[in-house]
């Protein structure tokens, strides 16, 4: 019975393709309930009640991608386009480590007018200036020799999303330049190299099957991430995926407790999309085995550019006041918004 399979998942980390495949068709509450409990017990052996927090910087809007579930894809052009330069960006870091940040994480579209050269210079500058902090790439696809020339600049992980282990799925979220073999082999690249990495999915997103999720799940294990990024999906107005249904607050949750249960000692974030489907979201995140969140530290002037999907929040606020807003959520379900780099505690 799943009893037995969350009991299973929790002891040996791992499931066949099949138990995986049963615990998600056959999930309801009280499994959830169970798994959760289970969850949030491996996750006070290593992470305490404490939860780690990443100072998000959305520096570029500009994408030279086309993914049909992105509010920032270049057909997109509703969007209106920014870059923050360098002072920009280094301003939002002082902000953010006044506020107690010490993880950055720089996320932008795939823009080529940011260089190897000009994303060099301003990792080694936010370097030179915060030694104590851990910047974070999030900048998509790139060659083998790029991460190489930005991990020397300091960079210290990279999240890249896989957003579906699945070929035939990967190709109807994606155009046909885009593939699955490559977005795995730039994961293995960013590992070998050196970065703490983490990939990731949407939970819910158009066409994904449960067999999707199987795959994904069975991905996560053979890559060993640092960090996993789930959210679920929400559609975006301006997008070919406008109409399509946004993934659940349950299911997104229940992927959360599998995650926590698969890899003990991952970091897992709480998503700002997870806050968005529900008011609550981030919260029950944290209840079914998340540790981290990452709000925006981007200006106040382009956040609302910054719309991957509709309805996104934060959107309004000042770095400062997601900052206390936090702190009351977080404390409020009894966990600690702690002041660290928060790195993962592999042992490796
Ligand atoms: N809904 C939810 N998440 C989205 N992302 C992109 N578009 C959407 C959307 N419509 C996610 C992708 C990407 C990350 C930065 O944001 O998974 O990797
Ligand atoms: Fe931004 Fe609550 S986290 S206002």
């Amino acid at each position: 019975n799943m009893i037995n399979l969350i009991d299973k998942l929790s002891t040996t980390h791992t499931l066949s393709y099949d138990e995986m495949y049963q615990l998600i068709e056959h999930r309801n509450e009280e499994l959830a309930n169970y798994l959760f409990e289970k969850a949030r017990q491996v996750r006070i052996l290593y992470y305490g009640h404490d939860v780690y927090m990443r100072g998000l910087i959305e520096f570029t809007n500009y994408c030279r991608n086309d993914c049909y579930y992105c509010g920032i894809r270049k057909s997109n052009c509703n969007a209106e386009r920014y870059r923050l330069t360098k002072e920009q960006i280094l301003e939002c870091c002082d902000v953010g480590y006044e506020l107690g940040f010490r993880t950055f994480v720089l996320q932008g579209g795939e823009d080529g007018y940011y260089t190897d050269k000009i994303l060099a210079d301003i990792v080694s500058s936010i370097k030179a200036k915060y030694p104590d902090c851990a910047i974070t790439l999030s900048l998509g696809e790139k060659s083998y020799e790029s991460y190489k020339l930005l991990y020397e600049a300091g960079a210290d992980r990279y999240l890249l999303r896989h957003e579906t282990a699945n070929a035939q799925h990967y190709s109807k979220l994606h155009p046909p330049v885009m593939s699955l073999k490559n977005r795995k082999q730039c994961l293995y690249n960013l590992k070998e190299i050196g970065y703490q990495v983490g990939c990731g999915f949407m939970v819910g997103s158009p066409f994904q099957t449960t067999e999707c999720l199987v795959d994904d799940l069975m991905f996560i294990k053979e890559l060993q991430p640092h960090m996993v990024g789930i959210g679920p999906f929400i559609p975006h107005k301006d997008t070919p995926f406008a109409g399509k249904p946004a993934g659940t607050l349950e299911l997104t949750l229940f992927l959360l407790g599998i995650i926590r249960l698969m890899l003990p000692y991952v970091l897992l974030p709480a998503t700002t999309a997870l806050g968005t489907i529900h008011p609550k979201g981030r919260e029950l995140g944290i209840l079914a085995g998340a540790n981290v969140v990452m709000p925006n530290l981007s200006p106040k002037e382009v956040r609302s550019k910054y719309l991957l999907y509709d309805n996104k929040i934060c959107t309004g606020d000042e770095a400062a006041e997601c900052r206390m807003c936090l702190t009351h959520r977080i404390e409020s379900i009894g966990y600690k918004l702690v002041v660290s780099r928060g790195d993962c505690k592999k042992p490796n």
